[in-house]
């Protein structure tokens, strides 16, 4: 419980305007993207809502004194439920923390706050020729630290990869409200255990990521958008398959099934060929229109040998953007066409990817559930949608059998359960089956270290 008099002591620090505790406040922060069920138990009893990193050292402080939990928050466009307090306590939002410290150019790195949109500090080092690439579906509305705490990734992970691979550097506070600096600007660092990468993906639970150094790469000189229908998923499948085995590797490599397809087609008004059941959208850049032009006939002759009913190129950047907001709006769309959707977020060896699909399909047909299928296929990595309404009798126990067995199907091939929105509350439950118990007791050990007390982001991955 957090008394009185520890809410003077956090509201000194941070000012009473940023330390919250009316009822619809603390609703506000009990939940986030990820279709959990709003909960009142999930309320934080208290919002704060740090500027600084000593401001957050301190808060940490009086709440390590006192045992209360902290729920470390970005913009909540986590699928996972990181954000979502289980255990009351504090809600640390980070939204305030917005600099850009420093754009160092000649090293081609960035060092913001945690606070800063992922669009937005893209935005900053496009201006000046540079390239942030992790791209993940919210990149609108995300921030930077969610992504880091969550090693978010994207469109663009096939060729790019995903956050932490320009991870250079964290501040960190730690749950006792030590400020730790991990990494740096080093490009070649192995002093001692690689902590940036521990703390990236680490869901909030071992630290307060309150600062990031970032590594760029040149923009690409040029890049377009294709997208291509077919006839079937497996012919879609079976295209990017045979196109990453050619040698031509894309920016990104997007497949989504006709339901997808039609929840868009629904939401944004487009007008569909029923026939289609799948769409491929690919982005790929270069240092040349030649370039550019060669990889776009490569793909041409490879999706006809699988039978493409359609082939768009896009004539202009904003044919690309409303090309794009179909793939980055589908995720809401699917979501809104059941009561209750499971997302998840498995990722396979990319020569599975094919396979993974066809059981995903065949899951679908034995429990007899809708289940969409898209993702990002050029690095293996799929969000199929169990969608579904819970109050049909016999719904809820299909639906947990098919979730259960999509896991099992992604081991089975090499898989793991998250590609990119990490385990939270909802994929908790399997763990251990991805891991094995050494691999879980290896993590909680490293949990118990930097968190001997279990008060940062408790409940969460395990
Ligand atoms: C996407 C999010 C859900 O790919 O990861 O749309
Ligand atoms: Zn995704």
């Amino acid at each position: 419980m957090i008394t009185n008099e520890i809410k003077e002591k956090i509201r000194a620090v941070v000012g009473p305007e940023n330390a919250l505790d009316s009822n619809l406040d603390l609703f506000g922060y009990s939940y986030d993207s990820s279709f959990i069920p709003l909960l009142p138990a999930n309320k934080p009893d208290f919002v704060v809502r740090p500027l600084t990193t000593a401001e957050v050292a301190e808060v940490m402080k009086i709440a390590y004194a006192n045992d209360i939990p902290v729920t470390p928050r970005g913009a909540a466009s986590g699928r996972t439920g990181g954000s979502v307090p289980l255990a009351g306590g504090i809600a640390l939002s980070l939204d305030r923390m917005t600099n850009v410290i420093e754009l160092d150019e000649p090293n081609m790195m960035i060092t913001v706050e945690p606070g800063v949109r992922t669009i937005d500090l893209y935005n900053l080092c496009a201006e000046k020729g540079l390239f942030y690439p992790p791209d993940p579906a919210s990149w609108k509305f995300s921030t930077i630290g969610g992504n880091v705490a969550e090693n978010a990734g994207g469109m663009r992970a096939v060729k790019y990869g995903v956050t932490t691979n320009y991870v250079m550097g964290l501040e960190v506070v730690l749950a006792d409200g030590t400020i730790l600096n991990t990494g740096g600007k080093a490009l070649k660092n192995v002093t001692g255990y690689n902590l940036t990468s521990l703390f990236t993906g680490s869901e909030g639970t071992l630290g307060i990521i309150t600062k990031i150094i970032l590594r760029l790469i040149p923009m690409p000189k040029v890049r377009n958008t294709l997208q291509l229908m077919f006839p079937s998923l497996d012919e879609a499948c079976s295209t990017i398959h045979k196109m990453l085995q050619s040698g031509v590797v894309p920016a990104a490599a997007e497949l989504m099934d006709k339901i997808g397809l039609q929840a868009v087609a629904r939401t944004r008004k487009l007008d569909i060929d029923p026939n289609t059941e799948a769409c491929v959208v690919i982005e790929i850049d270069a240092d040349d229109e030649a370039g550019l032009d060669k990889q776009a006939q490569q793909i041409d002759v490879i999706a006809h040998e699988f039978n493409v009913t359609e082939v768009r190129i896009a004539k202009s950047f904003q044919e690309s953007e409303d090309i794009w907001a179909i793939r980055r709006g589908l995720s809401s769309a699917v979501g809104a066409m059941a009561p209750t959707r499971f997302g998840e977020d498995i990722s396979v060896p990319r020569s599975e990817f094919p396979e993974m699909v066809r059981r995903i399909r065949k899951i679908s047909e034995k429990h007899n559930l809708v289940i969409a299928v898209y993702g990002h296929a050029g690095d293996g990595n799929l969000h199929p949608s169990v969608l579904c309404d819970l109050t049909v009798p016999g719904e809820e126990e299909r639906v947990h059998k098919a979730v259960d067995e999509i896991f099992a199907e992604a081991l089975a091939v090499g898989g793991t359960l998250s590609g990119e929105h990490g385990i939270g509350i909802t994929k908790r439950a399997y763990i251990t089956d991805a891991l094995g118990e050494a691999g879980v007791n290896a993590l909680k050990a490293v949990k118990r270290a930097f968190d001997p007390k279990g008060l940062l982001n408790p409940g969460k991955i395990w």
